[in-house]
């Protein structure tokens, strides 16, 4: 299937407490986001992916499960998503869902079990080890969320392994009725008509066999989070993970046309690997580059040329700009080099994931510290790692609470939320919200952009300039990454006039050889 849905479409990701309140409680649910569908069909999306919206704790918001077949109250039941689903198919859409298989929440009855007594049936489902023989934890691991990996279990007098909170203990993978319990559990949502998932932290899933010791991280300079402090060597990306990725492949391929996509944060060599043997590992590991990126031209051109270079016959790119984990594009870039990054992801070759509210240009938000809900930021206060501030509410109109509620919500809004809304921007030509849409309906239009090769023409002087190509088609893009005027010259290949600026006019306007970008402005032109 050289071109099913995944790789032409666009997926949006929704993080379900912060798209809309369907019930007044100030957090998102399920209803909320089926009331939203004609706008994603309007915006001009093609699949959904929703982060966790299962029974939890609520310690990690949702990535801490503790029923796998099941949808937390607060964000609805079975069948508002049954609803969701059908109705998103109806209009078009695909539904991709949060797999969470490295660990469950420690209110899983399977952990209650396994916690219940040494020599319970399902002890060995998650990862228990003896104190070191000095004493003390197993090993030196860190969690991802601060402090050490391990946890003591007065009861029993254990330890077990929690790679982020203590509330989230690690499955254990090594063991064949994890993976079945685990398969059964994508095969559930499968029937119900899911067409994919976003496995959580797929390369952590296997461990060292030994848990040996992580060595020292020589890049690690004395700060930030406790994480960095070791090479995470022998806790994640084994070998063996493969495998259990392979299996895993094997399940989804059992229903027609679904997708698997790995949340992988590896350096490229590492990332490409998780493609498989035959490209039987996931279909998209995810391509986090863009969000380290140092925001120019030059670096942005290298490294689209290394990992384009870097892939494997047959496996198809994808690229993401910002997720409910790192900071918003516009916190990052700044309002007017989002728009050059909008134009970037629309035009690249892959699968781009567009994050909720991006298309609004969603910037920093303050979290004043008695609103601070995300727990990593509790933990590790001050180190800028905080995750609320790319969680707050989408904003649909300019009314008290932006559309998102009829009460405060659980995060704040934005502070410019009555002209950064889906309402004000919607019929301005000049919004970023206007931008991103002509870019999704024109990146679906247009051969070149959806399927065809890509090739960088220039990446210096603050320009980056490629074109896209399919059979006789083109269609060519010029960004300025800077805040000042640039010129770039045209190569006779790209067509004489103008179909999108970032700054919403320019359509229709001939260029000669020398194309002028005025700042912080990219441009697309297409052949005749
Ligand atoms: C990655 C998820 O994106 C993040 O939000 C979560 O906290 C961790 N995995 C743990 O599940
Ligand atoms: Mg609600």
């Amino acid at each position: 299937m050289p071109h099913s849905w995944w790789r032409t479409g666009t997926v949006y990701q929704i993080y379900p407490r912060s798209f809309q309140d369907s019930d007044g409680d100030g957090v998102g649910d399920l209803e909320g986001v089926r009331r939203r569908l004609d706008y994603l069909v309007w915006l001009g999306v093609d699949a959904i992916w929703l982060s966790p919206f299962y029974p939890s704790p609520m310690h990690d918001f949702g990535y801490d499960v503790s029923d796998y077949c099941d949808v937390d109250p607060l964000f609805g039941s079975l069948a508002r998503f049954d609803a969701l689903v059908d109705e998103a198919h109806a209009k078009g859409l695909k539904i991709i869902i949060d797999f969470v298989p490295n660990h469950t929440s420690n209110a899983h009855p399977w952990f209650l079990a396994s916690k219940s007594a040494r020599s319970d049936p399902k002890r060995d489902w998650y990862l228990w080890r003896d104190p070191a023989p000095n004493g003390g934890p197993p090993n030196n691991w860190f969690g991802h969320f601060g402090g050490g990996a391990w946890n003591w279990d007065e009861q029993t007098q254990q330890y077990y392994l929690h790679s982020f909170l203590p509330e989230q203990p690690d499955l254990n993978w090594r063991n064949p009725q994890v993976s079945a319990a685990m398969h059964d559990v994508l095969r559930f949502w499968l029937r119900r008509g899911v067409d994919g998932f976003r496995v959580d932290v797929i390369s952590h899933i296997v461990k060292d066999a030994a848990f040996r010791d992580n060595p020292a991280n020589p890049s690690w300079t004395g700060e930030g989070p406790d994480i960095i402090r070791l090479a995470q060597t022998y806790s994640s990306d084994q070998p063996e993970v493969h495998d259990v990725i392979a299996e895993m492949r094997r399940v989804v391929d059992e229903f027609d046309d679904r997708l698997l996509i790995g949340e992988i944060y590896l350096p490229i060599e590492r990332l490409i690997a998780y493609y498989g043997k035959e490209l039987q590992g996931v279909h998209l590991p995810f391509n986090f580059q863009l969000l380290d990126a140092r925001w120019n031209a030059a670096e942005i051109g290298r490294l689209i040329e290394k990992y384009e270079a870097a892939l494997p016959q047959g496996a198809w790119p994808n690229w993401v700009l910002s997720n409910h984990d790192r900071p918003r594009i516009a916190a990052r870039v700044g309002v007017a080099q989002a728009r050059v990054a909008a134009m970037l992801l629309l035009t690249l070759r892959g699968t781009p994931t567009l994050y909720y509210g991006d298309e609004i240009g969603i910037g920093h938000v303050d979290i004043p510290a008695d609103r601070v809900q995300d727990p990593w930021t509790k933990r590790e206060p001050d180190l800028g790692v905080g995750r609320d501030p790319s969680r707050t509410p989408m904003q649909w109109d300019a009314g008290q609470f932006a559309g998102f509620s009829t009460r405060e919500p659980w995060l704040p809004l934005t502070p410019d939320r009555e002209t950064r809304n889906v309402a004000t921007m919607r019929d301005d030509k000049s919004s970023i919200l206007a931008l991103t849409r002509k870019l999704l309906h024109y990146r679906r239009e247009r051969a070149p952009l959806n399927k065809g090769e890509w090739r960088l023409l220039c990446s210096s002087d603050d320009i980056l300039a490629y074109e896209r190509v399919s059979g006789e088609e083109r269609v060519f893009v010029a960004l300025n990454f800077c805040s000042e005027p640039r010129s770039c010259a045209l190569p006779t290949t790209a067509g004489a006039t103008i179909t999108i600026s970032t700054h919403g006019d320019r359509c229709g306007e001939a260029v000669g050889t020398v194309l002028c970008l005025r700042r912080d402005e990219g441009v697309l032109l297409s052949s005749p």
